[in-house]
């Protein structure tokens, strides 16, 4: 049966979307055929904003706001035994540079809504419920993505990424810094589980992103885990010459190693099952200047799989491949994310599938083909998440379209998962 059926009865779709609407405003952007996007990348003074909206609404129904070390934000809900570990819902509020209104912000306002409602139907918790939203997930901006949650984790250092830096040259331990000034009047707590107890559990609600749910006519995806990621970064310097008199035989031309070294890549990832993810989209290239040879290239590769061995197998031959392709330039190559693939406890898979089932709503067990701050929740605590359909599977662009009702359901399924498992 349901568990908290007043609870569920109060979460208020028009109230989220409502939400959901007013945060679309921080970064509005118009994609092809005028679709409404987002472009909120993080720590930018929209991000800011946005996180000053969450805590105002936060605060207005009597949730503590407080920060860390790495920007991470969250809005406590006391429950019953403030000291036991709390049950941990988030996701996060920046976007991609040319993004949707609803991955990551969702999974943030939905456990806002859901943990509303639950106060207002008198819901008692003995378990504290913590809503956060974490730091740069995107890395769009900086990479890599999931910072907050990595630095949460202990998976890696909180000053790991200091040196980054933007496309304008800015260092992500600056803008951080900046940030953190802006919010001193925020209560600040420790960075992560080291000194404090680790989560009773963490649910994350997420637009699917992917087109199944939209297909199969379902309401709910059972998330079931995340499949592994690598990000690198290669560098290919060569030297610049004059496009009109530089024999092509003498030159050291960064593109066409670049090329060179994506042909042989592409012959790394073959796979006749289509389930290998691998992807090469940001090329920089100077002096960018259509009659100079290109001096250097920096490219970016992302490479995803849900079998940890191919992960490890390919990935680590993605170095060697580029260099025996690449015939002229210096080569660097840096590994800047490595995620393995995740699987989600049986505890909260198992609550969300009984969720949706007492709900009557339609559902399925999946895996996450994105990446998610959960995934770095599961060595510390039983961890989860919940999906909800995205028109014609589009994500990472404007015509991301989640509807009211859609992200209703799921703000159901979430405020009851969070019922039973801070109970
Ligand atoms: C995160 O947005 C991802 O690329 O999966
Ligand atoms: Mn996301
Ligand atoms: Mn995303
Ligand atoms: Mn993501």
């Amino acid at each position: 049966g349901i568990v908290a059926p007043n609870a569920v009865a109060a979460v208020d779709g028009q109230r989220q979307w409502d939400r959901l609407m007013a945060m679309a405003r921080l970064g509005a952007i118009t994609g092809a055929d005028g679709a409404p996007g987002v472009n909120r990348p993080c720590l930018c003074p929209l991000d800011r904003e946005a996180r000053r909206l969450l805590i105002g609404w936060g605060e207005a129904i009597g949730l503590e706001p407080s920060v860390d070390a790495l920007g991470n934000l969250f809005l406590r809900h006391a429950g019953k035994e403030p000291g036991l570990p709390p049950v941990l819902t988030g996701s996060h509020m920046d976007s991609q540079p040319s993004g949707g209104r609803f991955d990551g912000i969702w999974g943030v306002l939905a456990a806002l809504e859901a943990v509303q409602a639950l106060r207002e139907a008198g819901t008692a918790t003995r378990h504290p419920i913590e809503i956060v939203a974490w730091t740069n997930e995107e890395g769009g901006r900086f990479a890599p993505g999931c910072m907050g949650s990595m630095a949460y984790a202990g998976h890696s250092p909180p000053d790991a990424w200091d040196a980054v830096t933007d496309g304008e040259g800015i260092r992500f331990g600056d803008a951080l810094a900046e940030q953190l000034a802006l919010e001193a009047d925020i209560p600040r707590r420790p960075l992560g589980v080291v000194e404090r107890m680790r989560p009773h559990a963490y649910v994350e609600a997420h637009i699917e992103q992917g087109p199944v749910l939209e297909a199969e006519g379902l309401d709910i995806g059972v998330v079931t885990g995340i499949q592994g990621s690598r990000w690198f970064l290669v560098e290919l310097t060569g030297e610049s010459a004059h496009a009109g008199t530089a024999p092509l035989s003498t030159r050291r031309d960064a593109v066409q190693d670049m090329v060179r070294a994506i042909t042989a890549l592409n012959r790394l990832m073959e796979d006749p099952t289509d389930v290998l993810r691998f992807t090469v989209a940001r090329i920089e290239v100077a002096p960018n200047s259509s009659n100079s040879v290109a001096e250097t290239v920096r490219f970016t590769i992302d490479f995803r799989h849900p079998d940890a061995a191919v992960l490890t197998a390919r990935g680590d031959a993605i170095e060697s491949t580029i260099r025996q392709a690449v015939r002229h330039c210096e080569v660097a190559v840096t590994e800047r994310f490595h995620a393995l693939p995740a699987e989600f406890a049986p505890a909260v898979v198992e609550a969300v599938a009984r969720a949706a089932a007492a709900q009557g709503l339609a559902a399925k067990r999946m895996p996450s083909g994105a990446f998610h701050d959960a995934q770095f929740m599961v060595p510390l605590c039983p961890s989860g998440m919940v999906f909800v359909p995205s028109r014609r599977g589009i994500s990472h662009n404007p015509a991301e379209y989640s509807s009211p009702e859609q992200l209703a359901k799921g703000a159901r399924v979430l405020a009851q998962v969070l019922a039973e498992l801070a109970a």
